[in-house]
């Protein structure tokens, strides 16, 4: 189902708020279902317990593999470019693909996995990751999948959280020049958590340790299972995955998103925001441990039954052309990316981006961070040529799908502007105290009013926790974490992060996390972590840390232990020692203050008045570095 014009943009987008359950079940009709819906929303923002197209039955995975069998089994479903470049063409077919997930799905039954256990999976990006993802989905049990550049600590405490019964890994991997040694940190995090069976796939070949009594090579598991494995019937609102990510306070949270709603929401955005079609060759390079992966890698395009490109390597390596050599290569129709990898090619020089052909191309697309002006037209200009519109898609791990967007060639794109919400999105911009600003050429907190179909429906075993932190802030809407400017068109433009995370290369990281492995460190009083402008990773990660040791002898310790606690995503760039923090009288750090610091922008510290010892903040500044 797709838009075709702008005017039928705005009638569905009307329609959408005005009469939801009918746009719903209208788009919900194009899926199959085992079983239709009794009824398509129900619930709001004051109970926070929605649910979408309740009664409904069905599996995720006939609609992303088992529908296309039926109709063109021969049609690639995804081409695989390794991290080393090939000549030839590692590709699965619909046929395949299905092939590969119910052996897949069999191994798994085998170990006694059963509907609503959880699997981790923490593995480089090659096709059985996407396979094992499937699988699950397939025989109704609830994936969780881990970044691999996560550390055994965070992995563990992922592991733990959401109670996973098998791992599945790799032996180890490589990204560009780097190897990965992800059995080893599987090792590592099982130490401290209770799986029961660890999946090891081969990509590396590499020696590893390995346990008789709990370890399964997947060559193993796999071996002389069937290639047909009925799948399991779902109930609409039957959880499909839980996905880490950082909020501003606490522990990683684990968003819980359900089967149906999730389905319909990721596949409707997918098709109007790309406008693709089925001769579409589309290319995600998120890495499917983050949410982009999950809905705009995996499920998706699948569904959507176009050609999904994985990309296993990194866009630097042999070269700053390896992602346009793989454009041309693969003739890639619709390629979709993050500012930091377009910001970083673009530092890399114009002419890697010559002697290519990217003809291919029709649509460019983008997420993850605010884009800047520059990025925005060297990406226009370069690799679109001019004549591709880029959809700059504004979305979260929690919304599921994409929420503000142009949709390709129909909209019109504006530099740096997500511009529109979608169907089903109702965006509000409220002020400080929760009052909605109307109007045109205003800027405030974004916030949602009503319920989408993909929205995660809870927190992990935190119901509580999920309900104060997205609906508690401004009663009876959901609040984004973002700030958001409406333009004089009424186009919004989204203005990063107001909370107390930061957006490191489009990685989401909270401060609090950041901070809690610092102060591990026995040689550390206290610190803060703030972001400041960074001009390739968009956000930079400052510290300042209170301690009697100075110089590298202790950067270089807290560096070791970010990276040993999270993973080196975090390790900050800058650590600044400090004799103290800036306080107020009741011991609250002014983190305003320390951002504006770290940013260089002395002249508008604004009020420090309320500071305990205004002094400080010369120290700060001396001390900058
Ligand atoms: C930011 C990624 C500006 C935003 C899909 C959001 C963006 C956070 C954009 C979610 C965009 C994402 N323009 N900012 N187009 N897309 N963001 O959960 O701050 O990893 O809240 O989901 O990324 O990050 P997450």
């Amino acid at each position: 189902m797709q838009i075709k014009s702008f005017e039928e943009y705005q009638s569905w987008h009307k329609e959408s708020i005005e009469s939801p359950d009918t746009f719903w079940a209208k788009v919900a009709e194009n899926f199959e279902w085992e079983t239709k819906w009794k009824k398509v929303k129900s619930g709001d923002f004051n109970d926070i317990n929605f649910k979408w197209f309740e009664g409904a039955k069905l599996n995720i995975t006939v609609n992303a593999i088992d529908r296309h069998v039926k109709k063109s089994p021969h049609k690639k479903a995804v081409i695989f470019e390794p991290n080393q470049p090939t000549a030839s063409q590692e590709f699965l077919t619909y046929q395949q693909l299905s092939d590969e997930v119910c052996r897949f799905s069999n191994g798994l039954k085998s170990l006694g996995v059963q509907k609503g256990d959880v699997v981790c999976l923490y593995m480089g990006m090659t096709p059985e990751l996407l396979v094992a993802t499937l699988a699950c989905a397939r025989i109704g049990a609830i994936h969780s999948v881990v970044f691999g550049g996560f550390s055994a600590t965070a992995l563990s405490d992922r592991i733990n959280d959401a109670k996973a019964k098998i791992l599945i890994t790799h032996d180890s991997v490589f990204r560009g020049t780097k190897e990965i040694n992800l059995k080893d940190i599987c090792d590592e995090a099982l130490k401290t958590s209770s799986v029961e069976n660890t999946i090891v796939a081969r990509r590396s070949m590499k020696n590893v340790n390995f346990n008789v009594d709990n370890d399964i090579w997947w060559h193993d598991l796999v071996d002389k299972q069937l290639t047909t494995c009925a799948p399991e019937i779902m109930d609409a609102e039957d959880p499909l995955f839980i996905l880490y990510t950082s909020g501003s306070t606490g522990k990683p949270k684990g968003l819980m998103h359900s089967t149906a709603g999730y389905m319909v929401g990721t596949t409707f955005t997918f098709q109007n925001v790309f406008q693709t079609d089925e001769n579409s060759i589309y290319w995600c390079t998120a890495d499917i441990g983050w949410i982009t992966g999950h809905s705009y890698l995996v499920y998706a395009p699948l569904i959507s039954g176009v050609t999904t490109v994985m990309f296993e390597g990194v866009p630097t390596y042999p070269d700053a052309s390896r992602f346009w050599k793989v454009v041309e290569k693969h003739k890639i129709t619709h390629f979709y990316t993050a500012p930091t990898a377009i910001r970083a090619l673009e530092a890399c020089g114009i002419e890697y981006t010559k002697n290519v052909d990217l003809g291919s191309l029709k649509v460019l697309g983008t997420v993850g961070e605010p884009i800047n002006v520059e990025a925005w037209e060297w990406y226009n200009e370069n690799i679109g040529k001019k004549k591709c519109p880029i959809v700059d898609t504004w979305w979260q791990t929690e919304t599921g799908a994409m929420m503000i967007s142009s949709l390709a060639g129909i909209t019109k794109t504006k530099p740096c502007f997500a511009t529109l919400p979608l169907p089903g999105v109702d965006p509000v911009l409220v002020d400080a105290e929760g009052k909605e600003i109307e109007g045109n050429n205003v800027e405030g907190n974004l916030c949602m009013k009503n319920p989408w179909p993909s929205q995660a429906r809870t927190i992990y075993g935190d119901h509580d926790r999920f309900i104060a932190t997205y609906f508690s802030t401004y009663k009876g809407m959901y609040f984004t974490g973002d700030g958001c400017r409406r333009d004089e068109d009424g186009f919004y433009r989204i203005t990063g992060r107001v909370d107390d995370v930061i957006n490191v290369s489009g990685h989401r990281i909270g401060t609090a996390e950041i901070e809690n492995a610092i102060n591990e460190h026995e040689e550390v009083f206290e610190s803060a972590v703030v972001g400041y402008p960074h001009d390739i990773k968009g956000q930079g990660i400052y510290a300042f840390v209170i301690s009697d040791v100075s110089g590298e002898q202790i950067t270089e310790k807290i560096k070791k232990i970010v990276t040993e606690k999270i993973g080196s995503l975090a390790r900050p760039e800058k650590i600044q020692v400090v004799k103290n923090l800036p306080k107020t009288r009741s011991g609250k750090i002014m983190r305003r203050i320390l951002r504006k610091v770290a940013a260089n922008d002395y002249e508008n510290l604004g009020d420090t008045s309320t500071l305990l010892d205004p002094k400080v903040v010369e120290e700060l500044i001396e001390g900058k570095l």
